[in-house]
């Protein structure tokens, strides 16, 4: 099957990413999220990025022009009835979620492909709200979606093996290397890189370093780009609490018991990089 229109549900840094990813491989792509601010400024986000490619000499500016103009600003999900593909990549919480892919089943064609981006969350459970839980896959794209080359694929319990094809096909379209994970909480990318950056976290609640200090032990004695807990703002907090909740309760294991204090920088609205303060602070 061909894919050449899909919708982008989520317009932050996730949902822009993919977004920006597959209007530059040449579908028509609807960026949608609940409000057009929140679309309009992901979309000038996504333009400065383009020029910054564009100095660099990377991409030209017809290039550029041609990924604007296959980038439609949405919010109204109807606009997917001619999709052939919707990849949802809204808040990591399954009621919000399922309420999205119930919505989605009786708005689009009965051969479109229901994709998400969720980090941890079961694609059984999600395909199981829609009539075609066989047309329902995970496609998990990592941060930021521009420059990262893996997407982990999930198959539910009945995603079929046509649409697994479609998604790995489409996956390499975008220039990613595909890796088929099972539908186990927080697949592989999740359960092990969380476990790691919840260590993080303990380990500053319990006084064992400095946040500096324990990123830079990860940076220069295990070579990683940036710190666990600059990582962890990176991502977002709210999203790293609601993967370990879903480790924690998935595998019903206390080794993947949430850190007291990410819970409380939740609460606090400290969020990292996108609400300007988390672990560090941001302009
Ligand atoms: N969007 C698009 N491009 C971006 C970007 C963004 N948000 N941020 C940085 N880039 C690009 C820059 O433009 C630059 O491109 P060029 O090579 O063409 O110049 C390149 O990335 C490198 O950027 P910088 O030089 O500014 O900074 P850097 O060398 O520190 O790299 C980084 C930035 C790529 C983000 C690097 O720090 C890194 O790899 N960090 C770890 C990323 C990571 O682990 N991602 C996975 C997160 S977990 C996840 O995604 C799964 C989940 O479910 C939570
Ligand atoms: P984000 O907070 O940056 O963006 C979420 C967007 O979804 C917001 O703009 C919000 O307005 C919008 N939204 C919420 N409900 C909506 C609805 N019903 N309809 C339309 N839009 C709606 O979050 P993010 O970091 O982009 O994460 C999005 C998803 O991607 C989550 O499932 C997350 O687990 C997953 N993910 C995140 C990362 C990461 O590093 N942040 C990496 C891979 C996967």
């Amino acid at each position: 099957m061909s894919i050449n229109t899909v919708m982008v549900i989520g317009a932050g840094q996730m949902g822009g990413g993919i977004a920006q990813v597959m209007a530059a491989a040449g579908r028509k792509t609807y960026l949608n999220d609940v409000n057009m601010d929140i679309v309009k400024s992901r979309l000038a986000f996504i333009e400065k990025l383009l020029d910054k490619d564009v100095s660099k000499g990377k991409i030209t500016e017809e290039q550029k022009a041609q990924t604007l103009a296959n980038l439609i600003p949405s919010t109204d999900q109807h606009d997917a009835a001619d999709c052939d593909l919707v990849v949802e990549a809204i808040v990591e919480n399954m009621d919000i979620k399922s309420k999205v892919f119930k919505n989605l089943d009786e708005i689009c064609k009965p051969s479109c492909i229901l994709a998400s981006n969720t980090s941890s969350l079961p694609i059984t459970e999600i395909a199981a709200v829609t009539r075609r839980p066989e047309k329902v896959i995970g496609m998990h794209f990592m941060n930021p979606v521009p420059v990262m080359k893996l997407v982990e694929i999930i198959r539910g319990l009945a995603t079929s093996d046509e649409t697994y094809a479609a998604i790995k096909a489409e996956s390499e379209a975008l220039n990613k290397t595909p890796v088929e994970v099972r539908d186990v909480p927080g697949f592989i990318s999740n359960r092990v890189l969380q476990v790691m950056i919840n260590e993080a976290i303990y380990s500053l609640y319990e006084g064992v370093a400095s946040v500096e200090d324990i990123d830079t032990v990860m940076k220069l004695g295990m070579n990683h780009p940036m710190g666990p807990l600059q990582l962890a703002d990176f991502i977002g907090l709210d999203t790293v609490l609601a993967i370990m909740e879903t480790l924690y309760t998935g595998y019903a294991d206390c080794k993947y018991r949430p850190c007291p204090l990410l819970r409380q920088y939740v609460k606090a609205g400290w969020l990292g990089k996108k609400t300007g303060r988390g672990f560090y602070t941001y302009n």
